[in-house]
């Protein structure tokens, strides 16, 4: 390589699922993903090193080098079809790449900033909370807060730089609600400020709605939803809104949770039962005590055992812990599902 074009600025072309066309510069050393911001478009991302897969996308045309990251957020057979994660692509020369969401999900001018006043904390299962926000109004008064079921919001840690994304259990709205459902981690820095010092009343700074995990169109096909732990949170938002929409695709969620004392979510999908019909969810416990009558085992387990009965392949959309996930990706892709009608979000411990 020459020094010029050691030097020189990449040009870099994302297409979006619905056509929209993004043009900018890629500086050498800066990544898509930080090249896109630095031109006023956010994308979808969340851990932005290489450990989520959050950010991925497909190459069509170009040269491009794929910094260090996770086989886990991006499998060697999907690098090997092409696929890369924008915050760990660097390109070589002219890139151009397709993004698998549609123009909205793009932030424009950067990511949204609300304050945030703590209306609920409450403890729903063991080392499980319930947090619910009210956005404070906007410079022009507004008061909503639009977002698509699937989506996350990053909090900062009071007192800190550092933020937390977390995903929106509810859905859009006018009064500026947010509710989440969030896993107490030992020395986590957001758990330990819940924990010790949140109290209702007091103000967060909350950046989003951001990401592009959510419902896909596909007509009629049945959308089945598998959560491990509080990777319920985008899925139950899904629900609901099609709960709220009476969307018409028979729909069923599997919960897995690792001991009964973890279960929650389940008035809330109760209600979802109520409003939406063809709708069922279950849950598993993986290591239940004596008194536990459900089903046992992980939610892949059930999966696996639903779609050996299933007539036709759902879309199946996921979240939870990354080990979770993969093995739900694993049973669908044994169970002859196609990988274009599975979506997921891993969560990952922060
Ligand atoms: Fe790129 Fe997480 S944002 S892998």
């Amino acid at each position: 390589m020459t020094t010029a074009e050691a030097t020189e600025v990449r040009p870099v072309t994302l297409v979006t699922s619905d056509g929209e066309r993004l043009e900018f510069g890629c500086a050498p050393g800066r990544s898509v993903l930080e090249a896109a911001a630095e031109a006023g478009a956010a994308l979808p991302a969340s851990c932005k090193q290489g450990t989520c897969g959050s950010c991925h996308a497909s190459v069509a045309e170009g040269d491009y080098e794929l910094g260090a990251h996770s086989p886990a957020a991006l499998p060697p057979e999907r690098r090997a079809a092409g696929e890369v994660l924008l915050c760990r692509t660097f390109p070589r020369g002219p890139l151009s790449v397709t993004l698998p969401y549609d123009g909205s999900r793009i932030l424009r001018g950067g990511i949204p900033r609300r304050q945030a006043v703590i209306v609920a904390l409450e403890t729903v299962a063991c080392e499980t909370v319930r947090l619910e926000l009210r956005a404070e109004p906007t410079e022009d008064g507004g008061t909503d807060c639009q977002f698509d079921p699937g989506q996350f919001v990053e909090l900062q840690v009071p007192g800190h730089d550092a933020k937390r994304a977390y995903s929106l259990a509810n859905t859009g709205n006018w009064e500026g609600r947010m509710e989440f459902y969030i896993r107490l981690r030992p020395g986590g820095l957001f758990s330990t400020y819940l924990r010790e010092r949140a109290r209702p009343g007091q103000t967060l700074t909350a950046f989003g709605p951001q990401g592009a995990f959510g419902l896909r169109e596909t007509g009629l096909r049945p959308r089945w939803f598998v959560a491990g732990g509080t990777g319920l949170a985008p899925l139950l938002s899904m629900v609901r809104h099609m709960a709220e929409w009476q969307e018409p695709q028979p729909a069923r969620l599997l919960l897995g949770v690792n001991t009964e004392e973890e279960v929650f979510g389940t008035a809330e999908l109760d209600a979802v039962a109520a409003e939406l019909p063809g709708f069922s969810h279950r849950v598993c416990v993986w290591r239940p005590g004596p008194s536990w009558r459900g089903p046992v085992g992980t939610p892949a387990d059930l999966l696996a055992a639903d779609l050996a009965e299933a007539p036709a392949a759902p879309d199946i959309y996921v979240c939870g812990p990354p080990p979770m996930v993969d093995a739900v990706v694993q049973v669908a892709a044994r169970a002859g599902v196609p990988a274009e009608h599975v979506f997921y979000e891993r969560f990952l411990p922060t």
